[in-house]
């Protein structure tokens, strides 16, 4: 047995003694999407009659936790997240989760400033004989906050990936340790839809051959990979890692062979998807996970030549104002990286930013393109960091635009059975 196995054994801990590490007024810090400590978040409302004021530090929630969807534990919890999912929405308004307004790239650093972590918590791959752990599938903020946090946690589960870049936990580092087999939560990709389609093949002409792409959370983003597999040479540089992605690797579009930094390399701050993808980048010296304070900082995406951003939206207003993450008042979502690449890719000699949104919702009862946001709406990315915005209907250029130029680009794209409304809306308030 080697010296870390015995150092490894004297800090195995079970499930239920992790829990009893939680003390009142604690701020922990656990793993994003699929790095969450799933096992300690489903069993932590068990200790909720013992503790306060709890604030766990979360972003993009996979699993349904009482400890934040179980209104009883207002007061015990409260779910301080960086990106809400369906999950977070849910428990808004029982006051057991609150928002944290955040470009990801600087996610962990304004919140360090704030509040001392008193513990990590994440899940990670089983140990090396070296005595690694690998973060696995995220290290947006997960590195910062080991390096910060008190008291470090690690749910140790033989089923994840271990993954390169700057992932190495070393296990001196490491306070305590308990084992799960459950299986590593899959986000399935769903088919593109014929709107989908018709989208991808817009941006897909857009991109030129050489590359460098960074694909967005949701539907769209996922859809526009099946439409890149003619390209030549692309790279990858990204916030979140993904199955669509795979199969641009697999298909030979993908090389990373033109990249100005990190050639050969695809490089992100997370991975979620299914089986297919945990397998890729499993050991894959391809694949390189790094902090997200250096992958999403717009500086460092910059110096990518013909930078790509692909990000989706839920509201554009006709000067070009993105809102991405609140329907109304209501959060959604979250900035997340999305202000980050698309600033980093306007820096890149040759780059530029792409939104891509549906012209409707809710069953073409509304439009997604309007006059103005909603009332309450979260501006996610500035009118000034929009180059190009892509419905079903086409491609809206306002890249360099005025105001009178990008409202006559954006109702162009908006659905025909809004256009005359828009119009009369954009005549009325004196938008140009
Ligand atoms: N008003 C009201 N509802 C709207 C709407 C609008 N203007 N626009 C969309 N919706 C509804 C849709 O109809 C859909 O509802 P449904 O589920 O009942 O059909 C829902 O909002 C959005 O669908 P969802 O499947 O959740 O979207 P998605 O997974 O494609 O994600 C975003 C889209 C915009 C929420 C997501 O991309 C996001 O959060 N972006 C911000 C962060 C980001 O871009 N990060 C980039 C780096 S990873």
């Amino acid at each position: 047995m080697t010296e870390f196995n015995e150092e490894y054994k004297k800090k195995l801990i079970s499930l239920e003694e992790a829990l009893e590490k939680v003390e009142s007024n604690y701020e922990i810090c656990v793993g994003l999407a699929g790095a969450e400590p799933t096992d300690f978040l489903n069993k932590l409302h068990i200790i909720g009659d013992n503790v306060e004021n709890v604030s766990i530090l979360t972003c993009l929630n996979m699993g349904d936790y009482k400890f934040t969807s179980d209104k009883s534990m207002e007061g015990s919890f409260v779910n301080s997240t960086w990106f809400y999912s369906a999950l977070t929405r849910k428990s808004h308004d029982n006051h057991t989760a609150s928002f944290i307004p955040n470009h990801l790239h600087l996610s962990s650093k304004k919140r360090l400033s704030y509040k001392k972590p008193d513990m990590y918590i994440g899940t990670v791959s089983k140990m090396d004989k070296h005595g690694y752990f690998s973060l696995s599938l995220s290290n947006c903020y997960e590195m910062d906050y080991i390096e910060a946090a008190d008291r470090i946690v690690l749910e140790v589960n033989e089923n994840y990936p271990r993954v390169h870049g700057d992932t190495a936990v070393h296990i001196s580092q490491v306070d305590f340790i308990y084992e799960s087999k459950r299986s590593v939560p899959e986000l399935p990709t769903r088919a593109p839809s014929a709107k989908d389609k018709v989208i991808g093949k817009y941006i897909a002409d857009l991109i030129p051959d050489g590359a460098t792409i960074q694909l967005g959370i949701g539907g769209i983003p996922n859809a526009v990979a099946e439409f890149l597999k003619d390209k030549k040479d692309l790279g990858i540089h990204t916030e979140m890692i993904t199955d669509g992605m795979v199969d641009l690797v697999e298909c030979g579009a993908v090389n990373n062979r033109k990249k100005t930094i990190h050639r050969n390399k695809i490089v992100g701050t997370f991975a979620l998807g299914t089986k297919k993808l945990y397998d890729f980048i499993d050991d894959n010296p391809m694949i390189e996970l790094r902090r997200g304070s250096y992958t999403n900082d717009p500086y460092i995406i910059g110096k990518n030549y013909k930078m790509v951003s692909i990000n989706t939206s839920l509201q554009i207003d006709l000067t070009g104002q993105c809102c991405s993450e609140s329907i109304g008042i209501k959060q959604y979502s979250g900035t997340g990286g999305q202000a980050d690449t698309a600033i980093g890719a306007q820096n890149s000699e040759g780059g530029f930013s792409v939104i891509a949104l549906y012209s409707t919702a809710k069953k073409n009862t509304i439009s997604t393109i309007v006059p103005m946001l909603s009332e309450g709406a979260a501006v996610s990315l500035q009118r000034n960091d929009v180059d190009y915005v892509v419905t079903e209907y086409g491609v809206a250029e306002l890249r360099g635009r005025t105001i009178k130029e990008r409202v006559e680009e954006l109702i162009k794209v908006s659905h025909p059975n809004f256009r005359e409304w828009l119009s009369k809306r954009a005549e009325e308030l004196k938008i140009w």
